[in-house]
């Protein structure tokens, strides 16, 4: 059992807290001026004024990025000599957080939209002397909210945050101009978005629980000459959809590097 402050309580730090109450058994404390709808007895305090605490074993940054050089100075006093820095904040480097904290381990945690569900990719960076256990504690509070994947550079995060962390808006416009297209051949809208949805979960379970390469799956829904080869040929037959898909997270990673 550790003892977390978690720094901001809005809409990601709210559903991984939850999911980390759920699942865990660390006493956590939030610090948010708003009164966000907390679990039952969990510690609150709108300022570091309020906190009695100095011993927290990890300090989780959850702010808008913008606001982190402001407010997290405060904070750092409350947390233990070895207690390590997290933070779930796009765009904010490991390097930039521990330049308020010299010294100290830092683990930033890359979520993805899906981890309001439990169904999140995050990707996971390490940078300073993180020990292990630091390591797996961290680990397994991501793990409450889905799939992770280790990275070994704060480049290699940002790569990350191009394909998942900005993965699901690219899939909710690919279902949206799907869902269009078939509103486009006849279908209503109630229509089309069952038929979408229930198209694309049924692939993605298909090929999750399958042996198959995605590459066999996709050839053995597709008989020559039949609908789905001519579908095929209009979506990628002289690799368009792969070459926009290439530039579409080319694309999002410039952007991370601009960012920087
Ligand atoms: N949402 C996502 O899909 C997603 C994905 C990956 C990473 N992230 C990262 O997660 C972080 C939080 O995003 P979010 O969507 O959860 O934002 P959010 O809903 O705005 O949450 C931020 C919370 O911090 C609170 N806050 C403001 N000032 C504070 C202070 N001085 N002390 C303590 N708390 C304070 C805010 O309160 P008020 O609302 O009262 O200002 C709010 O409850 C961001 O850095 C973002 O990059 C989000």
């Amino acid at each position: 059992m550790k003892k977390i402050l978690l720094l901001g309580c809005g809409n990601m730090g709210g559903a991984l807290l939850k999911a980390w109450a759920d699942k865990t058994d660390h006493r956590f404390t939030v610090a948010d001026p708003a009164d966000p709808d907390l679990p039952k007895g969990m510690a609150h305090a709108r300022s570091a004024d309020d906190l009695d605490e100095t011993s927290f074993d990890y300090l989780i940054v959850a702010l808008k990025p913008q606001l982190i050089d402001d407010v997290l100075p405060a904070y750092l006093p409350h947390l233990a000599p070895s207690g390590v820095i997290s933070s779930i904040a796009a765009g904010y480097s490991a390097e930039r957080l521990a330049a308020h904290a010299p010294g100290r381990a830092v683990i930033r945690i890359m979520p993805n939209l899906p981890a309001l569900i439990g169904k999140g990719v995050s990707g996971l960076y390490a940078h300073g002397s993180v020990t292990d256990a630091a390591a797996n504690e961290i680990e397994a509070l991501a793990t409450c909210s889905g799939e992770i994947v280790w990275v070994d550079s704060e480049d290699m995060l940002d790569r990350l945050t191009a394909v998942a962390g900005s993965g699901p808006g690219y899939i909710f416009e690919m279902l949206r101009a799907y869902v269009e297209a078939a509103e486009n051949l006849g279908f209503n809208e109630a229509d089309a978005h069952k038929l979408v949805l229930g198209t694309v979960r049924g692939a993605l379970e298909l090929a999750q629980q399958s042996d198959q390469s995605l590459e066999d799956l996709r050839t053995s829904v597709t008989s020559k000459g039949g609908t789905t080869a001519a579908g095929l040929a209009a979506l990628n037959g002289n690799d368009e959809f792969s070459s926009l898909i290439r530039d579409t997270l080319a694309a999002a990673y410039q952007r991370a590097l601009a960012l920087r």
